[in-house]
């Protein structure tokens, strides 16, 4: 089978996290050339910078995705690089353990800022590069917390239905210039954010980030008439079809 993906150009966000990682190595393994949006943990973003290039050319920012300049001028760095974009992956996100009474402004600008604004800053910068690609797609990686609202991660919740709902437009909004849209909403996988975001959940039965990066990897190799708009995935403990 041809290798779509080799030598197309991917940029993820929160690239040194578990879920950003596993997905940034997937890609690489395809021989796609990447750029890591990392985020504060310079350490986990160099382990993710080091697995990529075992495999393909890498460029990693470190930086922060709240700040406008830090991603106009990643994007235009990612392209004077490796001259273009087809891939980009919002990944880069923040959870909430906290009653509603207890969420502040700033803290409910914060959650806002990393998962509903970054993303539309990315695709906006990213948008006029990706128009030039034949395999133009964008996934952003919602969540359950997209489907239903949780307790304890009210405003967690509202910023990514709020990603969904960016998602569900821009693809109906770019699908007749080729780029696809996908949103892939999974739920209680085992990274530092769950960790700290669900305390309570146990770790066995819990979705391996790899298990994530398989999806995408489905949805950017399947490449034909078929198009999959969103994925919902829960763990396997998790009752079916109940976000
Ligand atoms: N784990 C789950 O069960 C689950 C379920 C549904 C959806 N998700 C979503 O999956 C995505 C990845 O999360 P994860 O589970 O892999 O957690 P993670 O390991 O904590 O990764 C989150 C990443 O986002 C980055 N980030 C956060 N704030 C940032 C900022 N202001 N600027 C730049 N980067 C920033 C973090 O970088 P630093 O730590 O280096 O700052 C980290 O690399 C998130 O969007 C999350 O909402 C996760």
């Amino acid at each position: 089978m041809k290798n779509i993906l080799k030598d197309k150009v991917a940029v993820l966000t929160g690239a040194g996290g578990g879920i950003g990682s596993a997905v940034a190595e997937r890609l690489a393994r395809h021989g796609m050339k990447i750029i890591l949006f990392g985020g504060r943990n310079r350490e986990k973003l160099a382990a993710a910078q080091a697995a990529v290039e075992k495999h393909t050319a890498c460029l990693a920012l470190p930086g922060d995705v709240t700040k406008p300049e830090f991603i106009s001028s990643g994007i235009a760095e990612a392209v004077k690089e490796f001259g273009g974009i087809d891939v980009l992956v919002n990944n880069a996100g923040a959870a909430q353990n906290t009653p509603f009474e207890e969420v502040g402004i700033e803290e409910f600008d914060r959650l806002m800022a990393i998962n509903v604004r970054a993303p539309f800053l990315m695709m906006r910068a990213a948008l006029p590069h990706l128009k030039k690609s034949q395999a133009a797609a964008i996934v952003n990686i919602c969540s359950v917390v997209s489907h239903s609202g949780y307790p304890m991660q009210s405003i967690y919740s509202a910023s990514k239905h709020a990603l969904l709902g960016l998602t569900r437009s821009l693809a109906r909004e770019y699908y007749k210039e080729g780029i696809r849209v996908h949103a892939v909403s999974p739920g209680g996988v085992y990274t530092d954010m769950v960790r700290v975001s669900r305390p309570d959940l146990p770790p066995e039965g819990m979705i391996m980030p790899g298990e994530i990066a398989d999806i995408v990897e489905f949805l950017l190799v399947n490449r034909g008439n078929a198009v999959i708009d969103e994925i919902l995935v829960h763990r396997v403990g998790k009752e079916p079809f109940l976000v």
